[in-house]
């Protein structure tokens, strides 16, 4: 089977959108571009396994993979169990200490504070998988996803840990779909069900929410008077501050792609009602209203970042989101009845979403001294600064945090506003649903490897940088206690985005940049008792609040490990470039008339 078909497909390639010669320009030249040394590349092992016809069956021969494979790291040495050795997934790396930590490890090891004693990589990788078969949560006799939080040791409060979250399934979905001998039920139970709540009818007071809208969250109940199980949803009327999650349908769209690329197994994203249920996720965002711009607009606490942050309008992580939903629903939406409207529909805005974000969003040095030297107040077509940005409103810390090799996603766009903060999760999406073009990915990794210090310090990754403090806490977050600044979601640490980093990394043919991620998270994560968040500048500490044994902290370094050992795992959530979407002219000044 030729790369790109393999790479680009889930479905027979005569139906298949994502069928472009892409795949050859962008991953695979990616890694030809890479010295990794040893005896055969990094990207020839990864085109070899996708050569081969069987690879999506998750039934790819692993132990091919040898130490040298991985040699762009330095001071790494990893050895990798292929599936007939080590099975069940449950590979084993040896990963040198990362000289960059500047701590003792001794001393780290002596003080598991409810932690596992035994933390090298393979421990972990077991102590992982067992801890997660405890997340797993029943309902009539069927696994249908995974807690939150395992153990709520917090004691006072009820919080909602004990509930499974759309967007904390996705990398537990990933782990069993990546894993050597797939896990595919628990991944088509949970679609069928989320698909089952978002069929409710949803109210908060007196107002019926869109038909379309996924939960956030749903539990396992009992009706003492039936006698029986039941799911109890949340679709935000019980969430902190009242927001609907806009991000839950797109994460059901994007992991149904996944299941369907895995398996093979089209008759799931088939069904009528499935069919259905991407529609009505899709006609909650594609309605004609009063926008100007193919963005999405939300309200603030919309997505992972469920709290008051300032990220109202048009958040990066959101329109990232959408972005891929709307390729991935492209593949499967059948033309049937409505479909063939609504695929032209999507069409249409896959290419006015690119064109925005790739031109309005893009900050680099260059960028930035455009916008500083802005006119203001223009008016007409012929306006370089559209948004009428006053450059004064350019914060301080961006100046410096610039550096002269890279570049990123702003935050949000709307008029007179540039939220100008880093936000990993909305880069990392742009990177795998090829949102990002190929330079621009680039440009993103170099940038996180020119601000390492920044953006991953001791712990990976801050979820957004920098943090909100002082009177811009107050106003912005109205002075939210759990989000001071370095905490949390303003400016915190969260294990969980590694494997985020991982596919993004593999993808742009940077794994050792992955693989320095996971040595720092190897050293703590499982010695801290797997926390959902750390704090501080550098993420030093582990969080104020936050919970032990975290589901999705345990399946985000599943999910990494799983793909650094054995990179086809990628396919399952990257797309390829479409070249049928217009390339951005990142010179402003020209960008109207092209
Ligand atoms: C917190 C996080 C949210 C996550 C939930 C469950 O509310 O902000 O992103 O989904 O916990 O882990």
């Amino acid at each position: 089977m030729p790369l790109v078909s393999a790479l680009g497909s889930i479905e027979p390639s005569s139906r298949d959108p994502d069928k472009s010669e892409a795949g050859v320009d962008t991953i695979e030249e990616a890694w030809r571009n890479l010295s990794l040394g040893g005896e055969k590349s990094f990207g020839k092992v990864l085109s070899e396994m996708a050569e081969d016809s069987d690879s999506l069956s998750g039934e790819m021969n692993t132990s091919s993979l040898t130490s040298k494979d991985f040699a762009g790291a330095e001071n790494t040495e990893t050895e990798v169990i292929g599936k007939n050795e080590g099975g069940g997934g449950k590979a084993t790396s040896v990963l040198k200490p990362s000289p960059s930590l500047g701590i003792n490890m001794d001393t780290l090891s002596e003080a598991p504070t409810g932690g596992s004693e035994n933390s090298s990589p393979g421990n972990m990788m077991e102590e992982a998988w067992e801890l997660l078969a405890r997340a797993y949560v029943n309902f009539k006799g069927q696994r249908v996803g995974a807690l939150a939080a395992i153990n709520d040791e917090s004691g006072g409060e009820t919080l909602n840990y004990n509930q499974v979250f759309v967007r904390d399934f996705v990398p537990c979905g990933l782990a069993c779909l990546m894993k050597t001998d797939p896990d595919v039920d628990i991944v088509k139970n949970f679609l069928l069900k989320t698909l089952h709540l978002q069929g409710w009818e949803k109210r908060i007071d007196n107002f019926t929410l869109g038909e379309g809208v996924m939960p956030a969250s749903f539990k396992v109940g009992h009706d003492p008077e039936r006698q029986k199980e039941i799911l109890q949803a949340d679709f935000g009327g019980t969430a902190i501050g009242r927001v609907a999650p806009v991000d839950s349908g797109f994460w059901w769209i994007i992991l149904l792609r996944s299941y369907t690329k895995c398996t093979h197994d089209y008759s799931l994203s088939e069904l009528p009602e499935v069919q259905r249920g991407m529609k009505l996720v899709l006609n909650l965002c594609l309605s004609d209203g009063f926008d100007t711009f193919p963005t999405l607009l939300c309200a603030d606490g919309c997505s992972m970042i469920d709290r008051r942050m300032g990220m109202y309008g048009y958040p990066i992580e959101i329109q990232a989101l959408f972005f891929f939903a709307l390729r991935c629903a492209r593949q499967m939406l059948k033309p049937e009845h409505d479909g063939k409207e609504l695929i032209e529909r999507i069409d249409k805005r896959i290419t006015a979403l690119s064109y925005h974000i790739r031109n309005y969003y893009w900050l680099d040095f260059t960028q930035l001294n455009n916008i500083y030297r802005y006119k203001t107040e223009e008016y007409s077509h012929t306006a370089v600064n559209k948004f009428n940005v006053i450059p004064e409103s350019i914060p301080d810390w961006v100046f410096e945090f610039m550096p002269l090799r890279g570049g990123y996603f702003i935050g949000n766009v709307s008029p007179a506003r540039m939220d100008f903060r880093w936000f990993l999760v909305g880069n990392c999406i742009a990177i795998l649903s090829s949102l990002a073009t190929p330079a621009q990915a680039t440009a993103i990794m170099d940038l996180i490897e020119e601000r390492w210090e920044e953006l991953i310090g001791e712990m990976p990754l801050k979820v957004a940088y920098p943090a909100l403090e002082g009177h811009e806490w107050r106003i912005v977050t109205g002075c939210d206690p759990k989000n001071t600044r370095w905490s949390y979601h303003n400016g915190g640490s969260w294990p969980v985005l590694l494997w985020l980093l991982t596919a993004a990394s593999i993808k742009t043919g940077r794994p050792q940049i992955a693989k320095r991620a996971i040595e720092l998270v190897e050293q703590r994560l499982a010695k801290d008792g797997w926390p959902e968040y750390y704090d501080g500048i550098s993420g030093r500490y582990v969080g104020k609040q936050a919970r032990k044994h975290q589901t999705w902290s345990i399946t985000g370094y599943l999910v990494a490990k799983l793909m650094i050992e054995n990179p086809s795992n990628l396919l399952l959530i990257s797309l390829e470039e479409d070249k049928k979407i217009a390339k951005p002219k990142l010179t402003r000044s020209t960008s109207w008339t092209c």
